[in-house]
């Protein structure tokens, strides 16, 4: 029986925000996740927990770790950990207010609400620079094997590992490459999503293909746009069954290995990167007992 939460295997919806909240000093976290673990459905709500939260409980989950922050070649990789993580899934903007509304009266006074994101679906699944994002992501029995945990155990059995970047677009910049260049960037081709052989070393999908790396490095992305003002890029999110295929492919994308950045820096950098563990469920709510919670 597969324990992962629903929304993780779930396509991506119409809209989506996101929510990461910070734990008050002092704080015991245990009575408001035992109170959202009761209220929250899964399939509409995946819930996330920090490194912090885990610790303000006196556990550790095997395999949660801090976001590694990093630099490349002009640029940042920062980490931004969140004690608590929400991503709200659904079709109606106005209702995923009043969920977020709902959800901090659930975990006040423990937790503060710090940061929210909202996210959308663009034509269908694509990235704002017109992209179709998701096509190379396992499916069936291969996205649960990519992004869950197994044999490891009751409570840690249906675990996944996710990783959430925010991601701020120039889409001047981009414009500025031109059809051909920003094709040569993703190295896929927009107008028919086919992938370009020829492309450099430097294309975002030769940087990340999943299979070329030792062992592979598959992971469930689940990555939508956001946008706020004139500003906007994309919510990355991928889920792993650890963070290692994710670090792979990122280290890669930095030019940690070669020295070959990935395309995408010219750009499109990330503001945000946390971790966080998705508990599994059982009986159709959040399993705790990792935690020690019920
Ligand atoms: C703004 C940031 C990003 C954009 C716009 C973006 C966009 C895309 C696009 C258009 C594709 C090709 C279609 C597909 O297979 O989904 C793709 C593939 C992929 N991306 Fe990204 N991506 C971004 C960041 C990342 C990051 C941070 C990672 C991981 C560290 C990543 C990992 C992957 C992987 C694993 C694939 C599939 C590669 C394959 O096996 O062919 N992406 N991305």
């Amino acid at each position: 029986m597969n324990k992962i939460q629903p929304g993780i295997l779930a396509s991506v919806p119409s809209v989506a925000r996101h929510l990461s909240f910070v734990l008050e000093p002092d704080a015991g976290p245990g009575p408001a996740l035992e109170r959202l673990a009761k209220s929250v459905d899964p399939g509409r709500t995946v819930v996330g927990i920090g490194r912090s939260t885990a610790l303000a409980l006196g556990r550790h989950v095997a395999g949660l770790r801090d976001f590694p922050s990093g630099a490349g070649r002009g640029f940042e990789i920062p980490a931004t950990p969140g004690a608590l993580w929400c991503w709200l899934r659904g079709d109606d903007r106005g209702e995923l207010i009043h969920r977020t509304r709902s959800i901090e009266a659930l975990l006040g006074p423990a937790f503060r609400l710090d940061a929210v994101v909202d996210a959308f679906m663009h034509q269908e699944g694509r990235d704002l620079t017109g992209y179709e994002d998701g096509t190379e992501n396992p499916t069936g029995g291969n996205a649960i094997a990519a992004a869950s945990l197994g044999g490891a155990g009751p409570g840690l059995d249906g675990s996944s590992f996710a990783a959430v970047q925010q991601w701020v677009h120039d889409l001047e910049a981009f414009d500025a490459l031109g059809p051909e260049e920003q094709d040569l960037s993703v190295g896929r081709r927009r107008s028919d999503n086919a992938e370009i052989d020829e492309a450099p070393a430097s294309a975002h999908v030769k940087r990340t293909a999943q299979e070329s790396f030792s062992p592979e490095a598959f992971v469930l992305r689940r990555s939508m746009p956001w946008a706020e003002g004139t500003r906007a890029g994309l919510v990355f999110l991928a889920f792993g069954r650890s963070f290692d295929a994710f670090e792979a492919q990122l280290g890669r994308m930095t030019g940690l290995d070669d020295g070959i950045t990935d395309s995408l820096f010219r750009f499109t950098r990330p503001v945000t990167g946390a971790y966080y563990w998705c508990p599994p469920v059982s009986g159709g709510r959040l399993d705790l007992r990792a935690l020690g919670l019920r």
